[in-house]
């Protein structure tokens, strides 16, 4: 059963054409002279050393060649974390941790529902640390001491959840499943030289898949919002499948909706096209909530589904502020979403659509950000262009408005107004001409020259039809091992509508001495694959985390590459190295640092998950016991903390 990674594919779309990408494969070919090695099927392998000269990024200098200071660490199999010589990594919170003075975890899953709902969801994912404001000669400083933390809690494994696991199944277990998803916001103090949650909180609190959520946006209050429970369409309860993240410059969080649709069934009838676009199955994907709470009924409920897929906003510094689904960016199986500012000083935010053949986005507000005024922000999200990306052969890429009434998007073709748009989000960039893409995960941008990189996870069946070629930005026919865009927008301004791109690096492993798996890694970490989590810290490393499916974790193509990793690249030069490994079982994902650079927090999801992906109540520990050992009864998703044993900054 594979209900979390995207295995299905639900884009039918023939764009961009077969035809069209012949032609401008032939086109480049023509144009590139004797330089291109050419693979059987015609595809140019170097396609990544081409267009790269004309991005943003410089020549390496002296600092630039020792911008990454620590050693290599060979890849793992043990089940623990493992980091370089003169690092410590120790575990802050971990699943069932109270948020604040809530109930302590019962090793044997006993917990409640109401109990699950005051303490860390399961499966950690994307996260962000918000610092503490002192106040200093009347001077605002950010703390690198104390801090909030907002951790995404992407999905469960019933097998560990429950005592019983899925043996029986009731009410109160889909409440305790919905109560474990969502996010946590935890206040955290280095006290002491440790960093512990501060209990009791005012911040801590959960936010799961039934807290009462505002819609805003276009989509607010549109016909196809509308449900039972919400005639006026304007608030949902809940937000699941939280995958990776953003912050705002103004001080909130950014929290995704990705797989939202393995959560829907349908009691009877069959699925609608719209329904099917965004994969939603009859028997929905193993979660069984449908069975328990009808909204999740899409025969019941066919407006319901259209409530999820957002990118959700979070004020983590106010307890009492309601999340807020932010429809103008797009319905999606959103992955992240990356902010930044435009040259004149608007929002932008960069997002994967992660499924085989899907898309990438960005959204431009119409509004400067007045980042200094977090009120004068409130709106900011909800007003401005969406976009998806086209790259071209030929080295550049185009962004394409999603705006109703332009490029096709018309009443006549399907899309009533700029709400149908955005509920269809997917159908309108099948419109449109977006390139399919091999599953874009997370985005990052380079602080120092604003240069995007983004995580194509992997892809390793075309199929057949149209979707069966590979091309430029998604290059291997077979692309077991996945691979990092990047692009340098226009002028460096996030708000262009055109860009040019190149291939950060291919992953893969030469060891196994299959050149179309070999990849191009630079420097001592010489193998990895399927790139997911990414982040830049503010000295310009880049920070890459992998998610191999537990299915092939440490065989196949994998049997070299060991546990889930972090790695860390100098952007210029491309040099990677090995800084982590992660425990048995466990995908490492998010990623977020303190203002000075001398903490490190990352999450450790899901530790033990079988290749079935759930879990045996029986046999608990069959994969692993991270992080309690030998006094705990399961396994547990945590987040991490790393620190320099001199108390220097990370990774330098
Ligand atoms: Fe939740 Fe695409 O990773
Ligand atoms: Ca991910
Ligand atoms: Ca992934
Ligand atoms: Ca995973």
């Amino acid at each position: 059963m594979s209900f979390h990674d995207d295995d299905g594919v639900s884009n039918a779309s023939a764009n961009p054409s077969f035809e069209e990408i012949c032609l401008k494969r032939r086109r480049l070919l023509q144009g590139s002279g004797a330089a291109l090695a050419v693979t059987l099927t015609g595809v140019p392998m170097a396609m990544s050393f081409l267009p790269g000269q004309a991005l943003a990024a410089q020549p390496p200098t002296s600092a630039d060649v020792g911008l990454i200071g620590f050693a290599n660490i060979a890849p793992s199999t043990e089940d623990t974390v493992r980091v370089p010589p003169g690092y410590t990594a120790s575990v802050l919170f971990a699943w069932g941790d109270p948020v604040s003075n809530g109930p302590v975890f019962r090793q044997d899953a006993s917990n409640t529902a109401a109990e699950q709902a005051l303490q860390a969801g399961m499966h950690h994912d994307g996260m962000h640390f918000f610092p503490m404001w002192n106040v200093d000669r009347g001077v605002p400083v950010a703390s690198s001491t104390h801090g909030l933390l907002a951790i995404n809690h992407e999905y469960t494994d019933d097998g560990l959840l429950h005592t019983d696991g899925m043996k029986t199944w009731s009410a109160e277990k889909v409440r305790k499943s919905q109560a474990a998803h969502g996010v946590s916001i935890i206040e955290v103090k280095l006290v002491n030289g440790q960093w512990q949650v501060v209990r009791p909180s005012t911040y801590g609190r959960r936010i799961t898949a039934y807290t009462p959520i505002a819609l805003s946006g276009p989509a607010a209050g549109a016909s196809g919002m509308k449900t039972a429970a919400d005639p006026a369409g304007q608030e949902v309860l809940g937000t699941l499948n939280n995958c990776a993240n953003g912050a705002t410059p103004w001080g909130t969080y950014l929290t995704c909706e990705e797989n939202w649709n393995g959560y829907f069934g349908k009691s009877s009838g069959d699925p609608s096209a719209l329904e099917k676009r965004y994969g939603i199955a009859a028997a929905g994907a193993g979660y069984r909530w449908h069975e328990f709470d009808e909204r999740f009924d899409t025969a019941r409920h066919p407006n319901e589904p259209h409530r999820f897929g957002w990118v959700v906003e979070i004020d983590p510094y106010d307890p009492q502020a309601k999340p807020v689904k932010r429809t103008a960016l797009g319905r999606i199986k959103h992955e992240g979403a990356t902010c930044t500012l435009a040259a004149d000083g608007r929002a932008v935010v960069y997002m994967g659509d992660d499924e085989r053949f899907e898309y990438i986005y960005k959204f431009v507000s119409r509004y400067r950000a007045d980042i200094a005024n977090k009120a004068a922000c409130a709106t900011l999200l909800d007003e401005g262009t969406l976009y998806v990306a086209r790259f071209d052969a030929s080295g550049k890429g185009v962004w394409l408005p999603l705006v109703h009434g332009q490029n096709g998007l018309t009443a006549a073709n399907g899309f009533a107004d700029q709400a149908d748009v955005l509920v269809k989000t997917r159908l309108a960039a099948d419109k449109v001409g977006a390139t399919k893409m091999d599953r874009p995960e997370w985005i990052a941008v380079n602080p120092h020259n604003k240069d995007v990189y983004c995580t194509l996870t992997n892809n390793s069946n075309r199929g057949t039809g149209s979707n069966a070629a590979p091309d430029a930005a998604n290059p291997r026919a077979r692309n077991v091992f996945g691979h990092i865009i990047r692009w340098a927008e226009s002028g460096a301004d996030a708000a262009a509508t055109s860009f040019e791109w190149n291939i950060f690096v291919q992953c893969g492993d030469p060891d196994l001495g299959d050149s179309s798996k070999a990849g191009n890694i630079q420097g001592a970490a010489h193998k990895f694959g399927s790139p997911d989590g990414l982040w830049f810290d503010e000295r310009g490393v880049l920070w890459i985390q992998t998610d191999v499916s537990t299915s092939t974790l440490n065989a196949g193509d994998y049997k070299n590459i060991g546990n889930n990793q972090m790695l860390a690249a100098n952007p210029v030069t491309g040099e990677i190295r090995r800084f982590l490994t992660g425990p048995a079982g466990c995908e490492i994902t998010g990623v977020t640092s303190t203002p000075d650079l001398r903490t490190l927090f990352i999450n450790v999801q899901h530790p033990g998950e079988p290749a079935s992906e759930r879990s045996d109540p029986d046999k608990p520990k069959a994969v692993s016991s991270w992080p309690d050992g030998a006094a705990g009864g399961r396994p547990r998703a945590g987040t991490v903390v790393i620190r320099r044993n001199d108390g220097g900054v990370i990774g330098s």
